[in-house]
């Protein structure tokens, strides 16, 4: 068991582990400081497959919960206010607290409902998949999406406890495991070579402990050096601004992991084209994608993946800024203007 510590406007632990679900009731009394009424979030697949060991987990607590249709369609303004609503009839006060069960769906409109009910209350995050549990339930970024975009509402909120217990990665598909290995692979080439070259050795699915924990502690590192996103954070966004027209652009039918796989590379070629960094990072990061089930392939234009990143929250005025490999283990941000990211989005696609 491994135990990251994060130090943002609050302290929290990230805690990951194999069959800590079971010991959850511990932690979380630890960590709230006693035994609030508990008001568990999550979504109707999560529920059938792990809610019965998270209500008995937490049968100590007096808890209410709210379970929701899963996927990114709900992640609206609309069940966004179902969960205010349930929280208000269900008499949930400030001092108690939500328990987010799931995946970054779940997380991201929980974690906003905390932010925003009563101007706040407590919550914690047990995240049930890959992606979640190494990127989007650490950090306190919470968001709903509108319909001009994903993530358009949100807050910054960080949770009073983070609890990956891997073990119930089992019964994720293998698609949405590689979801998961995209982000995986996007702290490798940020931060941390010898992470991305364990990557490159295969087996992170049997043995994910020690790759979950360095990418939470990377995340832990820039989150409390940036948190209000205003500088460093940025590099997580590694692959994300191609990523995010792919994925509109796909109607959603291309899943964000498989999306940030692809933008990476585009991200690494066009870098390697203005000469910040040498092909072979190219070639890493194919050789990457690939083994953990990804692709770098898109068949989406220049023009069509510009014209949604331009729309996106990440451009500033007339700029935007990049996110570029100068070798694996090591990137820089590089503000351009708005004119000039078709032609970069273009070097990067071939
Ligand atoms: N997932 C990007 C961030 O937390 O900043």
């Amino acid at each position: 068991m491994e135990t990251v510590k994060v130090s943002a406007s609050r302290e929290y632990d990230v805690i990951i582990g194999a069959d800590i679900l079971s010991d959850a009731d511990g932690y979380i009394e630890k960590a709230l400081g006693g035994r609030p009424r508990l008001a568990i979030i999550t979504d109707d697949k999560v529920y059938s497959l792990h809610g019965e060991a998270l209500e008995s987990a937490l049968s100590g607590f007096d808890t209410v919960k709210f379970v929701f249709k899963n996927g990114e369609a709900s992640k609206n303004i609309r069940v966004y206010g179902e969960i205010l609503e349930f929280l208000a009839e269900n008499s949930i006060t400030r001092t108690d607290a939500i328990v987010a069960f799931g995946g970054g769906v779940v997380g991201d409109i929980a974690g906003f409902a905390a932010s925003t009910f009563l101007r706040g209350i407590r919550f914690v995050q047990i995240p049930t998949t890959l992606l979640a549990m190494v990127d989007s339930s650490v950090g306190g970024k919470t968001a709903i999406d509108l319909e001009a975009g994903k993530n358009l509402c949100g807050t910054f909120w960080q949770p009073s406890l983070v609890l990956c217990d891997w073990k119930l990665l089992s019964t994720l598909e293998d698609a949405t495991f590689s979801d998961g290995m995209a982000e995986v692979i996007k702290y490798g080439v940020i931060r941390d070579r010898e992470l991305f070259e364990r990557l490159l050795m295969g087996g992170v699915r049997e043995d994910p402990e020690a790759v979950i924990a360095r990418c939470v502690s990377i995340k832990r590192d820039v989150v409390n050096e940036d948190e209000r996103d205003t500088g460093v954070r940025a590099l997580l966004n590694f692959g994300h601004t191609a990523a995010h027209g792919i994925e509109k652009l796909s109607n959603y039918e291309i899943t964000h992991g498989r999306a940030v796989g692809a933008g990476m590379v585009i991200a690494a070629r066009g870098a390697a084209k203005l000469g910040l960094c040498s092909p072979d990072v190219v070639e890493d990061i194919i050789k990457a994608v690939r083994l953990y089930g990804l692709t770098e392939s898109c068949e989406f234009s220049a023009e069509g993946l510009c014209e949604i990143s331009l729309s996106d929250k990440k451009r500033a005025g007339g700029t935007i800024t990049l996110v570029l490999p100068e070798k694996v283990g090591s990137c820089i941000l590089k503000k351009i203007p708005v004119e000039e990211l078709c032609p970069f989005f273009e070097s990067g696609l071939r």
